[in-house]
């Protein structure tokens, strides 16, 4: 915060009980022992109050509400020193079948909690996406940087996209104090069964075949969940107001070969999935150029051997059966009904 360090005390961590947002509780409750989290989750398909069962319920608290919800928001935000925006749909495939909830959440929840932060004078961190600026052909040695146009493609990348222009006119005709950020794709424990990496360690572990959109071609950007929640925390406390910085760990990597180290690391041919139906509209390249990040907030990732941490997060799918089975036969079922 233009030099100064921002130390909050009582923060409020919207979509806590979901993926990144639960990842982002663990990382506070272990490393800033003096802040307390209220968690604001709405729990959809896609949250998991087990994601935080166990923690010091003096430092961590759940309120199960929708962050629409303008007079809870209210009441919440007024008694906090910062809010940190996680909760989202989140789904590209799930956008594609139906928006409506996206706009909803994404674009009316972020309004909701601004107005609530700029009425209480409280610090707002919003918490965004890379596929915000569209995607960069295979040959393209360019990556996104904070200047790229934004160019969504998806239901769900143009309501985070939306989004992020709310908080920007916020900030700059309301003096709203806020900071954002755009990741690029995360990987670790409680990630969803819908999504890519546990989709396909999943279904290996049910003997099921993997399945892969496309060409298989499409490169996606790869951090370690944990080293998001280090940048979130880096940006919410030193971050300077009003400024979005860029989140990636130079992870990129296409499909096939992040499946096929899927395949090799759980002991099956490298050939043992199915082919599927394209996403419409499916995005080529994402990546990130976190010069900004590094530069002026000093930091940097420690999780960057992927090979390790995809290691790791199989072998947590391999423990944590009874966390993913509930909703396995559901999403699969899904995706049929779509031809993935
Ligand atoms: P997720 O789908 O795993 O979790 C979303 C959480 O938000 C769930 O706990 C859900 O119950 C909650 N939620 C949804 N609607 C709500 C509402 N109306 N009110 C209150 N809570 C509600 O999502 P994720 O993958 O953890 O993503 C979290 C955030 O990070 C999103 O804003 C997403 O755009 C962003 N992001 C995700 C990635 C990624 O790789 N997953 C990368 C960059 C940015
Ligand atoms: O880049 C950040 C984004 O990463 C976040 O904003 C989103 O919330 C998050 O879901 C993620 O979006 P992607 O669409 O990149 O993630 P997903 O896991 O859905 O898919 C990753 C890639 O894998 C993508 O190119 C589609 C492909 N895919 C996905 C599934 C589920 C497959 O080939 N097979 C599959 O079964």
């Amino acid at each position: 915060m233009d030099g100064n360090v921002f130390e909050p005390r009582n923060i409020i961590v919207t979509g806590g009980c979901g993926f990144i947002g639960s990842n982002f509780v663990h990382y506070v409750v272990n490393n800033h022992p003096d802040v307390h989290v209220t968690v604001l989750d709405k729990l959809t398909y896609a949250g998991n109050p087990e994601n935080i069962a166990g923690l010091d319920p003096g430092r961590v608290e759940l309120v199960v509400g929708d962050i629409c919800d303008a007079a809870l928001v209210d009441r919440l935000v007024c008694r906090a020193d910062a809010v940190v925006h996680y909760a989202a749909e989140s789904h590209n495939d799930n956008s594609i079948a139906d928006p409506a909830p996206f706009v909803r959440t994404n674009v009316e929840g972020t309004f909701t909690l601004i107005e609530a932060c700029r009425r209480h004078g409280v610090r707002y961190h919003h918490v965004s996406t890379d596929e915000v600026y569209g995607d960069l052909a295979l040959d393209d040695p360019a990556r996104f940087t904070e200047e790229t146009p934004y160019r969504p493609s998806s239901p769900y990348s143009s309501t985070k996209a939306a989004s992020d222009m709310l908080v920007r006119a916020w900030v700059r005709t309301y003096g709203l104090a806020a900071t954002i950020s755009n990741c690029s794709n995360n990987y670790g424990p409680y990630q969803h069964v819908e999504k890519f990496i546990p989709r396909q360690v999943t279904n290996i572990l049910d003997g099921r075949r993997p399945k892969l959109y496309g060409d298989g071609r499409n490169v996606r950007d790869w951090i370690n969940t944990d080293d998001h929640s280090s940048a979130v925390w880096a940006i919410l406390t030193r971050g300077r107001i009003g400024e979005t910085y860029l989140v990636g760990a130079d992870g990129e990597r296409s499909n096939i070969d992040v499946l096929r180290a899927i395949l090799r690391a759980m002991g099956r041919d490298e050939d043992d999935f199915d082919w599927v139906r394209d996403r419409p509209g499916h995005d080529r390249r994402y990546a990130i150029d976190p010069t900004k990040l590094r530069r002026e907030l000093g930091w940097e990732p420690t999780h960057t051997d992927f090979a390790s941490g995809l290691e790791q997060t199989i072998a947590w799918y391999r423990d944590h059966e009874s966390w993913w089975r509930p909703a396995k036969e559901a999403t699969e079922k899904k995706y049929a009904t779509q031809g993935q």
